[in-house]
């Protein structure tokens, strides 16, 4: 295939950016990645190399320092795109401590597209996240529903950024911009090469749930049963990571087509089903024949009852879909998890 645009992928070797520079690879693109290792290995761009056959440019470094992206724009010339994936993304971690979130999240975002303009970077997809709704008044949600007083420093990072993009692209700079909500991204690449990387104890759903029914955790404790729902548990909308790493790619093409849209966009992406944490549970049994041991414990403080996506705008204009079952996402995750312990 011929050799596309070379695109930027910050925080590349992460959960999301390892499956995504994947996509990438496979649709043409010339991939550059950029993380500093603060929560992923770089054994990934084996994983990448092995799925894809091409080895992606891997720069250590920080994108918080200016002047590293500068040496990285000279030193590969013609990047076209970026992808900003890099971020600090524990919310527990980010009210304990704020000065790091709000410096690593947004001064990495102030120094890409201090960059842009400068290097002839034409577009930039950003990472946001569903938590920009807080808890909706109706579900699903849709892009035009109003952005929620954030409920941790995390998640102002990610208002605050989708702001600084709008303010840039609003002051005549010569770039656009995609940004994307993310809903809850589980799995992990079919190959099993390549998936979620959890530091210590995993505080997302997903990971704690293959581990412990690995026996490598105790019991995964379902955080409340008593919430307005049907079954009393949480719910919220389970994207497969490689469906969403492909929506980048359709939102990159997007940015470098020359077609004539919005400078800035938004676009949900979720399956626009939700399903609660009790059914998550059954869905995994179901899909790998092997029993998750749980108990019913209190709410998490902080957690949102029920969230959804409408996923109708990148449906339509993006043309995009989230196409994996649960079952085959949730066998993924174990496929996954199972590699990792014969490692
Ligand atoms: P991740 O932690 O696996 O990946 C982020 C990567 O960025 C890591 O490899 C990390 O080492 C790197 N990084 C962090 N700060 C950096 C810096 N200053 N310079 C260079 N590299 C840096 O996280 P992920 O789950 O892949 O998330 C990717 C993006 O998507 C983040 O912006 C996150 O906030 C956003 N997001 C994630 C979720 C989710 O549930 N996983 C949901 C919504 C939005
Ligand atoms: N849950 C449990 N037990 C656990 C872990 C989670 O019952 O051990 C429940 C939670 O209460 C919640 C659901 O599983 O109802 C999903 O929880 P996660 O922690 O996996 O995900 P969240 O929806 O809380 O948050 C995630 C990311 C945030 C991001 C948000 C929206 O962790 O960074 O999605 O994108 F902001």
């Amino acid at each position: 295939m011929a050799t596309k645009e070379r695109i930027l992928v910050t925080g590349g070797t992460g959960y999301i950016g390892s499956h995504t520079v994947v996509e990438l690879q496979k649709a043409g693109y010339d991939v550059v990645i950029i993380d500093n290792l603060s929560n992923s290995e770089p054994t990934v761009v084996d994983g990448i190399e092995k799925i894809t056959g091409i080895r992606p440019i891997f720069v250590e470094g920080d994108c918080t320092d200016l002047e590293t992206l500068r040496r990285l724009f000279l030193k590969l010339p013609g990047i076209k795109g970026i992808i900003n994936f890099a971020a600090s993304k524990a919310v527990g971690e980010s009210v304990k401590n704020p000065i790091l979130y709000y410096r690593n999240n947004l001064v990495t975002l102030l120094n890409l597209l201090d960059c842009m303009p400068e290097f002839g970077v034409k577009g930039i997809v950003f990472s946001s996240s569903c938590t920009v709704y807080g808890e909706p008044d109706m579900n699903p949600i849709d892009e035009t529903a109003p952005i929620k007083p954030a409920t941790s420093p995390y998640g102002n990072t990610k208002q605050i950024s989708e702001e600084i993009i709008r303010d840039f692209i609003r002051a005549g700079a010569p770039i656009k911009s995609i940004l994307l909500r993310y809903f809850n991204p589980i799995g992990a690449h079919e190959s099993a090469l390549i998936g979620e990387l959890p530091i210590g104890v995993p505080q997302n759903l997903v990971p704690y749930m293959t581990q412990a029914a690995a026996g490598i955790r105790g019991e995964l404790t379902v955080f409340g049963t008593d919430y307005n729902t049907p079954d009393g548990s949480c719910i919220r909308d389970y994207i497969d990571v490689t469906d969403l790493a492909r929506a980048h790619v359709i939102a990159m093409e997007r940015l470098l087509s020359g077609e004539d849209h919005d400078s800035v966009e938004v676009f949900n992406l979720g399956t626009g089903r939700g399903l609660s944490v009790l059914e998550l549970i059954s869905a995994f049994e179901r899909a790998t024949g092997v029993h998750v041991p749980h108990t019913i414990g209190k709410r998490r403080e902080g957690d949102i009852e029920q969230i959804w996506a409408d996923p109708k705008k990148a449906n339509e204009v993006l043309g995009w879909k989230a196409e994996t079952p649960i079952e085959e996402t949730m066998r993924h995750a174990w496929a996954w998890q199972q590699s990792r312990i014969k490692r």
